[in-house]
């Protein structure tokens, strides 16, 4: 049962039938984790289902679960500018995330809230979001932003480190997938060597580019 402590899903939440603007509206109200409780609302991927390129990141942010939207927090920013600079334009790409709701704590109450990383858990439960995304957009290439995405999508063997900026070629959901993976843009704007972490960005998307064709 969704909700209990041994079965954490999105599944029942998920509707078999419509395209994105279904899914959106249905995945509002998923209750297939703890993480809805504390959250603003639910963040849904953003971007057309024409889109040639997927890409998953992590989980919204403050920005993102104040807004309601997918990466237009400060890495989101830096998202943008690194895909441009890549050659993907922002509009022609579909943007979403492993897990829908923003996790977090506070040092103290009332004070800033402190992003969390999700669970193997929580991104399992949510993974049922993410499967139903990739089924109605099915995107030429994914981009794989980070450890957690990583994770969700390939297992929780993936290590970014040793993959990155290369063409992996796996079935996910029971479809042939080729993903890009890369570093999230948030642990560049944490790195000592920003500028180097950001160029190491940029050259990954590349790859993705030239993976598309
Ligand atoms: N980080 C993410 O992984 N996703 C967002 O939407 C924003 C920040
Ligand atoms: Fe549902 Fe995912 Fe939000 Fe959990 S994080 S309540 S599974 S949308």
């Amino acid at each position: 049962m969704a909700g209990t402590e041994d079965a954490y899903t999105a599944e029942p939440f998920v509707p078999r039938r419509g395209g994105l603007p279904a899914l959106r509206a249905a995945a509002a109200d998923c209750r297939g984790c703890p993480l809805h409780r504390d959250a603003t609302q639910t963040v849904f991927g953003a971007g057309q289902a024409s889109a040639r390129v997927m890409l998953v990141g992590e989980q919204p942010g403050d920005q993102e679960d104040r807004q309601g939207k997918p990466f237009v927090g400060p890495a989101g920013h830096l998202l943008d500018r690194a895909l441009a600079e890549a050659g993907i334009d922002p509009a022609d790409a579909y943007v979403t995330n492993a897990v829908k709701h923003f996790k977090f704590t506070r040092a103290e109450p009332r004070k800033r809230r402190i992003h969390k990383a999700p669970t193997l858990r929580e991104m399992t439960a949510c993974g049922p979001w993410l499967a139903a995304e990739l089924d109605r957009v099915q995107p030429e290439l994914i981009v794989v932003l980070g450890a957690t995405a990583g994770k969700a999508l390939l297992g929780s063997s993936f290590r970014v480190t040793r993959v990155r900026g290369t063409v992996l070629e796996e079935e996910i959901h029971g479809r042939p997938e080729r993903l890009v993976p890369t570093v999230h843009p948030s642990a560049v704007l944490r790195a000592d060597d920003r500028e180097g972490a950001y160029r190491g960005l940029v050259s990954d998307l590349k790859v993705a580019v030239r993976a598309l064709g």
